[in-house]
């Protein structure tokens, strides 16, 4: 998509350089700026600090950063030990893990000087792939929004949460690739930007990528979706995923669950969209997905540009205060109208997405 009139994808392999390049998400929206990752310690890195964030994206970022770990030494040992801690540089997101299991299975297949190959080979594959995914899920979505437009012969509002747009995956997004191809077939829509404490992906990023492709947006503060569908001014919800259960249940965000709970009550149809990178077929019960617990600094402190143009880290709370940051939460299926895959729209049950996944 693009930024300034310019197209990106939000992660590529530079054969002249290479590197791994990628779009720096913590300098954004105030700064645009272009990253290097040259060993598969800046990958896992990049991770964790979130410069790649979004399932898809750090499932891609963990098959290039495979690539990388081969070109400084393509020993087992050493792709053994760096997939290892790949996977273990965020917890929730599942393609973190589905990127590196198919990494490896892909290597396991040939002989050490055709690993580099094939670690390429296989990484661009996954890049390519996911954008199919999201477009897929985009055609798949618009017929819903189309729908909306049918009936209500008006501007569709869509509320979304976090940042389940281009910038979290390789291309199109995932909640967001509906919108667009709305969009592109000239239907009104207007999307509600929860804000998204304590990162603010919302704000910086979702409402910023929706800008660059002259979507209109208002950012919300996270608590206000619940008013906005009393008073009926949300047709819609979609949002993104970390992991999905084949049962139905949806880990996402942190605020997701509040904001299914507002739809059902006030009949606003939940929808979430995701690639079948995303399902994690083998855990039961949801209560046993691991949930990132982030540094709580990250709600204590803020970052902001000044008068000056100069951004800085503030501190907003007292300074005894204790916080504690839990990165995401659990959507039980029933409040989830439907999936929205690749594949098609199925019910958030194991019989909907058996049905599309044989
Ligand atoms: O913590 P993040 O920013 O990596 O969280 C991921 C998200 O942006 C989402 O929760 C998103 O909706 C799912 S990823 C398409």
């Amino acid at each position: 998509m693009r930024i300034e009139g310019k197209e990106y994808r939000t992660i590529w392999f530079d054969n002249l350089s290479q590197t791994v390049k990628i779009i720096d998400q913590t300098k954004l929206p105030h700064k645009f700026i272009i990253k290097d990752l040259k060993t598969v310690k800046d990958a896992i890195n990049s991770i964790k600090i979130m410069e790649v964030r979004g399932a898809p994206l750090i499932g891609a970022t963990a098959a290039y950063g495979i690539v990388l770990a081969v070109m400084e030494n393509n020993g087992l040992e050493f792709i053994k030990k760096s997939s290892k801690e790949l996977i273990q540089a965020r917890p929730t997101a599942i393609n973190l893990e589905w990127a590196v299991h198919r990494m490896n299975n892909a290597l396991s297949l040939v002989n050490s000087n055709e690993l580099l190959n094939v670690a390429l080979k296989e990484a661009n594959s996954i890049c390519e792939e996911d954008i199919q995914f999201s477009e897929n899920i985009g055609l798949n979505g618009l017929k819903i929004i189309e729908e909306i437009y049918n009936k209500k012969k008006e501007t569709v509002n869509i509320l979304t949460h976090c940042n389940a747009g281009w910038l979290a995956t390789i291309n199109w997004g995932t909640a967001t690739s509906p919108i667009y191809h709305a969009h592109k077939k000239g239907i009104p829509v207007h999307v509600w930007v929860d804000e998204t404490r304590p990162r603010n992906q919302g704000a910086n990023l979702t409402s910023y990528e929706l800008n660059e492709e002259e979507i209109p947006n208002t950012i919300i503060a996270d608590n206000t979706g619940g008013i906005l569908m009393q008073r009926g001014e949300v047709d819609m919800c979609i949002v993104g995923t970390d992991r999905t259960l084949s049962t139905g249940d949806v880990c996402n965000k942190i605020g997701t669950y509040l904001k299914a709970l507002a739809a059902y009550d006030n009949d606003v149809p939940f929808y979430v969209a995701l690639p079948s990178s995303t399902i994690d077929w083998n855990t039961k019960d949801y209560k046993k997905i691991p949930i990132e617990e982030r540094n709580p600094q990250e709600l204590s402190h803020i970052d902001g540009q000044n008068i000056n143009g100069e951004v800085n880290k503030i501190l907003i709370y007292p300074k005894k205060s204790k916080a504690m940051n839990l990165a995401f939460d659990v959507t039980p299926a029933k409040y989830v109208t439907a999936l929205i895959t690749e594949k098609g729209v199925c019910e958030a049950s194991e019989k909907g997405l058996k049905g599309l996944f044989k």
